[in-house]
């Protein structure tokens, strides 16, 4: 049998046990259990040391499966039918009847969604009769996972199986907007707030003063290497590394780059390898060089700024 089909097997097995396993996605690794059971659930609270309070993003393949435990709407379909599978997750509202876990929306009325791209993830969802709740495989406020080796990095022994799906194409989370009642982005990510702009008619931006209440997980410190963070840099300090938007001529041992031609995508996937790749060589801090906001330039700085905030 091929690997990637016995893995997703396995993958099954253990889902199937109430186990929490990691898995692939197109943003960042997940850390997956049934939905629909709270023993399942509580074990990825545990394993991220996540405060009960903070929801988790459930992940779907089918629309039928996600019409039973949500009301979906006309923009929903308009952005599903657009991006989805992708990189952008809808809070909507939650059905009474779902048999979605109270761990997994905190008891509230609302539900995080999205339709991940991987395909390896894809087909473990299409075997299962639930779908997976599932954030990000990294214990909380610490780098987000973009490959197998950062997952194991995070939960060592600890975790029962990683379901290999090579490097995360987007390499940051995906972006949030709720649907509930007008539209709002309460995460910047992968995908681009333009382009849901264009979809919908809007000017939406990332919704700055409800962003607290609204997104529980979004708290200041998060993505932390661990190690103090200095941004819009022009050179760096006696020992330490120095993140650069582009290649330069000029080189040091210090220097780590995040992208080859000032490309804001290429560097957005490279963003976390390149925070993990440092904290791991042991630098005291880290300098940051301005980088454009826009784009996926306006995401990077978020994840940026929390990250200095350690
Ligand atoms: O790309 C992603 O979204 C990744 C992959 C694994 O899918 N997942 C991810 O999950 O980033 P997590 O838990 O690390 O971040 C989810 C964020 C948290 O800040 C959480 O507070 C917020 O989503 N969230 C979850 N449910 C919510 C809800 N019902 N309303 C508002 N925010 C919600
Ligand atoms: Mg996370």
């Amino acid at each position: 049998m091929n690997k990637n089909l016995s893995n997703i097997k396995k993958s099954k097995y253990l889902l199937n046990k109430g186990e929490c396993i990691a898995i692939p996605t197109e943003t960042v690794y997940g850390l997956a259990a049934n939905a629909y059971s709270n023993t399942a659930t509580s074990k990825i609270f545990k394993l991220k040391k996540r405060p009960k309070k903070n929801p988790l993003i459930v992940h779907y393949s089918s629309l039928e499966m996600l019409k039973k435990d949500c009301d979906l709407n006309k923009n929903f379909f308009k952005l599903f039918k657009k991006f989805s599978p992708g990189p952008i997750t809808f809070v909507l509202k939650i059905k009474k009847n779902s048999k979605i876990s109270k761990n997994v929306t905190n008891n509230k009325k609302t539900l995080a969604i999205r339709f991940p791209k991987h395909s390896l993830t894809r087909k473990l969802l299409k075997m299962l009769k639930y779908p997976l709740a599932a954030p990000s495989a990294n214990i909380s406020t610490k780098i987000s996972p973009v490959s197998k080796e950062d997952v194991k990095d995070e939960f060592g022994k600890k975790i029962k199986f990683i379901l290999d799906g090579g490097q995360s194409k987007i390499g940051l989370e995906s972006t949030i907007i709720s649907l509930i009642n007008k539209p709002q982005i309460l995460r910047l990510g992968g995908m681009q707030t333009s382009r849901i702009n264009k979809i919908l008619k809007t000017n939406l931006k990332l919704s700055k003063k409800n962003k607290k209440i609204a997104v529980p997980g979004q708290g200041k410190v998060h993505y932390s290497p661990e190690i103090p963070i200095r941004l819009n840099a022009i050179k760096p300090k006696q020992g330490e590394a120095f993140i650069l938007i582009k290649k330069r001529k000029l080189y040091s041992k210090n220097f780590y780059y995040l992208s080859k031609t000032n490309n804001l995508k290429e560097a957005a996937k490279n963003l976390y390898k390149t925070l993990r790749m440092i904290k791991k060589k042991n630098f005291k801090s880290i300098a940051v060089e301005k980088i454009p906001n826009i784009g996926f330039g306006e995401a990077i700085n978020d994840r940026l700024i929390r990250s200095s905030k350690y």
